[in-house]
């Protein structure tokens, strides 16, 4: 498809489409240990030398707990209908369970409230990766006693909230934080040991469904998912070790959270090694870990070829990065492929069990320069561009797509990146806090417009 050439309107999408922005709680909020609120993993690693690029921590990050009201309204300018964020489980409970911080629930209350008053819908995400620093202490993802504290902190959002918020995400990403928190350890928690990511799988699909049945018992109309990470994968060649190790990687990256989720199992077809997960499920699992999801979020940012390696026989690292590959790339080094987006999107789609995707995060980092108060972000709204033909063309194949959030409304903390990866629609500069809305900004609202 030749995107260029591809003339299309948000007209084209159906007047029910979902249009958002997206943000989580430790990217920007700061407010590290305001009004009560407990630390989290992400505050304990941020703080550790050498864990994040040029010794950058989230203590204030985008301060979007003083200026909420401030960005929501240009959520509202922009033109945008939907406004995704996370709560972050250790304001509103210090210690992971127990003692509820009631400051912590009243900014989530108002900030509801503010996104009801400008007219946008909320989507709580209730997982994106600050786990309480107490529930590390006693194991964290590694416990399986977290089916319990994460059911006390769902209960409590749907409690608090369920009245004014109808759309749920469960877990953000849960591959990251077993492959990333738990395995590499390049996030939070930081443990390194290939041992401990089977038992952190096991435990995040079981709270995954978990949470799921508790937001379906505890609020009305609720319209439920949850987000995966995902990625279209290729072989390198037509070699069949080529082709079995890009399988692999596909049961890894793509199926491992969605296939017991839809009571498919673990994809051990395409990696045996996936059968040693028996030794932490207990009798009633397998039932434990469906759900029937009103929608799943799918959140993918780049395209990914695979070879085969001796070196590194299993998971799915023997990937040639795009750099090699001669393809445009973002400041990440992502490979930037609409296609691909498309591929997996009609990969999701072959699922039964599916009944609507909402694309629940989507955008890029490139290196923006302000200038005159403006940033000529050319390649980001040139992305957008590619992305959202490549959503709509499945679209029209009759895919069930329901909506398309951007990540990200601002600029914020980019993980074990630090504030360098620059992924928002407005410039945010962390000397001032000053926000200003790039190119591809005005592209969207011009777009959203007409
Ligand atoms: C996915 C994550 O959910 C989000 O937190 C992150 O900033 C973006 N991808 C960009 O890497």
């Amino acid at each position: 498809m030749n995107v260029k050439e591809e003339i299309f309107t948000k007209a084209d999408f159906g007047s029910d489409f979902h249009w958002g922005v997206v943000t989580a709680a430790f990217q920007v909020e700061g407010a590290v240990s305001e009004d009560g609120k407990g630390m989290s993993i992400w505050d304990t690693f941020s703080h550790k030398k050498g864990k994040i690029k040029n010794g950058h921590h989230a203590d204030v990050a985008c301060d979007f707990y003083q200026r909420y009201e401030s960005d929501l309204e240009l959520v509202s300018q922009l033109g945008f209908s939907d406004f995704r964020f996370s709560i972050s489980w250790s304001r509103i409970l210090p210690a992971g369970t127990g003692e509820i911080n009631t400051a912590g629930i009243d900014f989530y209350n108002r900030l509801i409230d503010k996104c009801i008053s400008v007219n946008i819908t909320p989507w709580i995400t209730l997982y994106h990766w600050d786990l309480p620093q107490a529930l590390q202490d006693k194991g964290g993802w590694k416990n399986r006693e977290i089916l319990e504290w994460f059911s006390e902190y769902v209960l409590l959002c749907t409690e608090r909230f369920g009245d004014r918020v109808k759309h749920w995400i469960v877990l953000n990403e849960p591959l990251a934080v077993a492959a990333l928190g738990y395995t590499t350890g390049l996030h939070a928690p930081g443990l390194r040991g290939l041992w401990n990511f089977l038992p952190v799988v096991h435990h995040l699909v079981l709270c995954q469904a978990e949470g799921a049945r508790v937001i379906r018992q505890n609020v009305q109309d609720a319209y439920v998912g949850t987000a995966f990470s995902c990625s279209f994968i290729e072989p390198f060649s037509q070699d069949t070790k080529d082709i079995r190790a890009a399988k692999r990687a596909d049961a890894v990256m793509n199926r491992l959270f969605i296939e017991p989720a839809l009571g498919l199992g673990y994809p051990t077809d395409a990696f045996p090694y996936l059968n040693n997960i028996k030794k932490y499920m207990r009798p009633g699992d397998e039932d434990k870990m469906k759900f029937d999801f009103d929608f799943i979020g799918l959140q993918n940012y780049f395209s990914i070829t695979v070879k085969h390696s001796y070196l590194i026989p299993v998971l799915w690292l023997n990937q040639i990065p795009a750099k090699l590959r001669n393809v445009p790339v973002t400041f990440m080094g992502w490979e930037i492929n609409g296609d691909g987006m498309y591929k997996i999107i009609k990969q999701f789609s072959e699922y039964q069990g599916i009944k609507e995707m909402v694309i629940s995060e989507s955008g890029a980092a490139f290196e923006d320069i302000l200038a005159d108060e403006a940033v000529q972000d050319e390649k980001r709204k040139a992305y957008f561009q590619e992305y959202l033909a490549h959503v709509l063309k499945a679209k029209q194949d009759g895919i069930n797509i329901k909506g398309y959030l951007a990540w990200s409304l601002i600029d914020n903390f980019e993980w074990a990146e630090g504030y360098a990866a620059r992924f928002g629609l407005v410039h945010v500069d962390f000397e001032t806090q000053k926000r200003t809305v790039k190119d591809s900004g005005k592209w969207f609202a011009d777009f959203l417009k007409n």
